[in-house]
């Protein structure tokens, strides 16, 4: 525990481990990839929050709107006392669901759990000073590891915004849904962000932003490695790829070598070779319709209890209820 109460499930080694595995797994596959978890140092985390705000990128605005008009609802329906917030970042937006539970008189707890120790610090103490009597507990982990360990009275509210879920492969969502359902009991609640499917010239943009926040963003995975594993990436030699994949209905988001090199990863024992034009991915980030997001609760064992979007219809906040799996 640090003095701002913040669970540290993860140590540095720990973390160089597991970067180390993903980049063996990933650079030396026949099609390169990245996971998206390791864009979030620092830097990547403040890049995240530019990226928020950039007039391309609409999916927090509009999810914003959604839980501005719905928070005093959600807090009605769920009488939550704990709120948990996956993937939780800045938690501002958050503010607005933690503003309605407050007023409805019911909520004791907020566990935000993140990977990025940076942000969640910051989060966790701003939201202590402007919500005294609530007990913030922070945990430093990875969502896809530490859902066990989740502290909190019930009923509980499990929070899932920014459409994080659509940067899990299709198998790994459904696997991540069922590992929220199995840390919850029946009747308690969970809320998704998830963007919707839309034209291909919005989705690119709001991934290839006229200002390079994003592109920089994408590049930050190549200084995360060079940082941990002692790489000789150069960045800039990578071109920024947002391209919408319309049959598996997802952004892609690459990094595509310029000229033919060779890039030594020392802390992984490796030395890969790109040709001119070979790409990493380095993320998905999954559009959804409204069906589709109801058959993958229903499969994990959640009912939608009700389904909002913005008034531009860009992005889908779902509040369902878990039902006897
Ligand atoms: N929920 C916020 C932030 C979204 S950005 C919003 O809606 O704006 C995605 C967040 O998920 C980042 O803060 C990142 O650090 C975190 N994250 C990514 N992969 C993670 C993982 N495997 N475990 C825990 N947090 C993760
Ligand atoms: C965190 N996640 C939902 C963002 C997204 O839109 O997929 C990450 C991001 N990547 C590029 N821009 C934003």
């Amino acid at each position: 525990m640090t003095e701002l109460d913040l669970d540290v499930h993860r140590s540095t080694a720990d973390i160089t481990d597991a970067l180390r595995a993903d980049v063996r797994a990933g650079l030396t596959a026949e099609r390169k990839w990245l996971p998206p978890k390791w864009f979030y140092d620092a830097r990547g985390s403040e890049l995240f929050e530019e990226i928020t705000a950039l007039p391309e990128y609409y999916p927090t605005r509009s999810e914003r709107e959604v839980l501005a008009a719905r928070s005093a609802e959600i807090a009605e329906v769920t009488g939550a006392h704990t709120l948990v917030e996956l993937g939780s970042g800045s938690s501002e937006k958050t503010r607005l669901l933690l503003d309605g539970l407050t007023e409805h008189g019911t909520l004791e707890a907020f566990v935000p759990l993140d990977v990025s120790e940076s942000a969640l610090a910051e989060a966790a103490e701003a939201i202590s000073a402007d919500y005294p009597k609530l007990e913030v507990r922070g945990v430093v982990g990875d969502f896809t590891e530490h859902l066990g360990l989740l502290p909190g009275g019930q009923p509980r509210l499990v929070v899932f915004l920014g459409g994080t879920i659509g940067n899990f492969l299709p198998a790994d969502r459904a696997q991540f849904l069922r590992s929220v359902r199995e840390v919850v009991d029946e009747g308690e609640w969970l809320l998704l962000g998830t963007d919707l499917v839309k034209d291909r010239e919005t989705l690119e943009r709001a991934y290839d932003d006229s200002a390079g926040v994003t592109a920089d963003f994408n590049r930050n995975v190549l200084r995360v490695i060079n940082e941990r594993l002692g790489a000789d990436f150069d960045p800039e030699a990578f071109d920024h790829v947002s391209h919408w994949d319309e049959e598996q209905e997802w952004v892609e988001m690459r990094l595509r070598a310029r000229e033919a090199h060779t890039v030594r990863i020392p802390g992984a024992g490796l030395e890969v070779g790109f040709a001119a034009g070979e790409y990493i991915r380095t993320e998905i980030s999954a559009k959804f319709r409204p069906e589709k997001v109801e058959a993958e609760l229903a499969a994990a064992g959640f009912a939608v209890e009700q389904w909002w979007t913005d008034s531009a219809k860009r992005f889908g906040v779902t509040l369902a209820r878990s039902v006897r799996g």
